[in-house]
């Protein structure tokens, strides 16, 4: 998809706040620094709308933003970020709790993981978490331009297996860096639009 128009509707912290609109929704969901926010501006080719940052624990709120007056990304806070009181947590899983629990626009979950590496304990929660509510998920394993070619097949069985993911959800190799997976991803996306 080309995007022409993309803006920030709302930072919500509860469902009051969410956009009264009917338009479908795809929702981002991963550990802090993933990589979720880039992967937003990467596919509607913009450099800075959503911020991102080199420091765990940017997206605090719950983000909706309107894309080609079509559909929603919201950009959802991360999760596994060690720094963060108990307090905080507690509140990030109300948020995403509530998110999950009430929005009938969800279409699907593009779940990413930091593919240098074997899924966290928090990454194997979310993806269960997903499939135990029966949300289509899109799994974008990204930051793959960190990786070594000759390693690249390898872990994507690794992480396939430690997910025990499902072969019907989709699968996406993906870098903001080189764009690697960028035409996949939307075409992924747009199969639940
Ligand atoms: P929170 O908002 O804290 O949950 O993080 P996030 O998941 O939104 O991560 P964000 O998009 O802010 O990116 C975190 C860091 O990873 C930034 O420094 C990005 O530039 C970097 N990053 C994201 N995607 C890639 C990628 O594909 N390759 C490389 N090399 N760096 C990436
Ligand atoms: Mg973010």
């Amino acid at each position: 998809m080309k995007v022409h128009s993309a803006d920030i509707i709302i930072s919500a912290v509860s469902k009051k706040q969410y956009p009264k609109s009917s338009l479908p929704e795809i929702a981002l969901a991963g550990r802090s620094n993933v990589g979720k926010s880039s992967f937003i501006n990467t596919l509607i080719d913009r450099k800075n709308l959503v911020r991102t940052s080199s420091k765990p624990g940017k997206t605090q709120t719950i983000n909706f933003y309107l894309i080609e007056n079509l559909f929603h990304f919201v950009d959802l806070p991360g999760y596994g970020y060690a720094k963060v009181s108990k307090k905080e947590r507690a509140k990030w899983g109300t948020m995403i709790d509530e998110y999950f629990a009430n929005r009938k626009q969800l279409q699907a979950v593009v779940s990413l993981i930091d593919m240098r590496h074997d899924p966290t304990e928090g990454d194997i929660q979310m993806y269960d978490f997903l499939k135990y509510y029966e949300f289509p998920v899109i799994l974008v394993a990204t930051k793959a331009d960190k990786l070594a070619k000759s390693k690249k097949s390898k872990q994507i069985e690794r992480i396939k297996d430690v997910l025990d993911f499902d072969e019907n959800d989709h699968f996406v190799v993906f870098s903001t860096v080189t764009k690697e997976g960028k035409e996949e991803a939307w075409q992924a996306i747009e199969t639940f639009l």
